[in-house]
């Protein structure tokens, strides 16, 4: 599969390695345009190249891994989503220092996203995690649990078999207004890293 990345830092890269690992395409993508990422994909190595924004958001599964107030811009003007999922992995900081929480009031950050991108199937995933057990799926005492939820049955499915793949244990929480709300900043399970022991795998 061709997967794209809007955003090309520390989400970005710890997804591309787990996705060229497994086998697949990754264009990755920043504001800064293609050049600024050769060296970059240089060393991810083979699978990997730098494309701009609209060949990222073109690709059959795109990870949107940028600072949240940067998504609308990061969002505009791209190709039509016809149906292609994109994947969420962002959270609602306004300010890191000093931090501050967008708050949206009703809506869950994953819904303001899906707002911006009409036609994708938005899968909220990859957000609760820090970087490092993102890089690392797979540790001695089980599978990390990969928490995602969506609106779309089935594009929840095909992200959970790649996470899976990656060596995850993948989660669905539910939707993305009630999961969506347990997995954003405040949620109950924002930054909880749970380890599922691979033997219940064999059960
Ligand atoms: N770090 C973590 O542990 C972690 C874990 C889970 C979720 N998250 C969330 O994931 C998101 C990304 O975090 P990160 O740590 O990967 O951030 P990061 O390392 O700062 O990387 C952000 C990336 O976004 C790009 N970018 C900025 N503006 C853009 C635009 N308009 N269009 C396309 N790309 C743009 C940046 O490229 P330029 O160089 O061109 O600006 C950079 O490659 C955030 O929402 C964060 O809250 C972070």
């Amino acid at each position: 599969m061709k997967i794209g990345t809007i955003g090309a830092g520390t989400v970005a890269a710890a997804f591309a390695r787990q996705a060229l690992t497994a086998g697949h395409q990754v264009v990755l993508s920043n504001s800064r345009g293609p050049a600024s990422l050769q060296q970059f994909v240089t060393e991810l190595g083979r699978g990997a190249s730098a494309g701009t924004r609209e060949e990222a958001a073109a690709a059959e599964m795109v990870l949107l891994a940028v600072p949240w107030p940067v998504v609308p811009r990061a969002l505009d003007a791209l190709p039509a989503w016809d149906g292609r999922i994109l994947i969420d992995a962002t959270n609602q900081f306004a300010s890191l220092a000093p931090v501050v929480i967008d708050d949206l009031g009703d809506t869950t950050g994953s819904e303001f996203v899906a707002e911006l991108a009409p036609g994708a199937r938005v899968v909220k995933a990859f957000n609760t995690l820090f970087a490092e057990y993102i890089a690392v799926p797979r540790r001695a005492a089980g599978r990390v649990v990969l928490f995602h939820a969506g609106d779309d049955v089935a594009a929840k499915a095909t992200v959970a078999s790649l996470a899976d793949r990656f060596g995850f244990a993948p989660l669905d929480v539910g939707g993305l207004r009630s999961g969506g709300r347990l997995m954003q900043l405040g949620g109950s399970l924002s930054a909880q890293h749970l380890l599922r022991p691979e033997p219940l795998e064999r059960l």
